[in-house]
């Protein structure tokens, strides 16, 4: 039994840095390993995955000076910006919880890092943290 109607366990946390090179430096130190880096434009960041068990820890940093992600570090600085729930069914799940009252950053699914179709549920509904459904099968 999960909160989430159709969640299917913890997909990855998303961390927010300043300067990727020196977080993957520190993520190496941790014994972190086989980091995948991309940019995407569409976002406004340049990313980093690492696969750890059956989940990832996400490393996200901000390519637009004026965009969501550059705000949120201004503000906070180096720290945890989400988690990430896996699901199978993004549209029903989005579905269900818009039904429930739940307040969707985003109704309908759009395409995140590796191709994954994610969606964003707003902090305001989930205790203050912003929440990310997956779907991640290709
Ligand atoms: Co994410």
């Amino acid at each position: 039994m999960t909160s989430i109607p159709g969640a299917l366990g913890l997909h990855h946390v998303g961390i927010v840095v300043d300067d990727l090179d020196a977080a993957m430096a520190q993520y190496a130190l941790l014994g972190f390993q086989d980091p995948e880096r991309f940019v995407m434009e569409s976002q406004g960041i340049e990313a980093v995955t690492y696969r750890t068990g059956a989940g990832y820890v996400e490393l996200i940093h901000p390519t637009d000076p004026e965009g969501p992600i550059a705000r949120f570090l201004a503000k906070r600085g180096n720290t945890v910006h989400h988690m990430a729930m896996r699901v199978d069914d993004l549209e029903g799940t989005l579905a269900r919880l818009a039904a429930d009252g739940v307040r969707l950053i985003d109704a309908s699914p759009r395409t995140g890092a590796h191709g994954w179709r994610i969606a964003f549920l707003h902090p305001e509904s989930c205790n203050g943290v912003l929440i990310e459904l997956v779907d991640d099968r290709q």
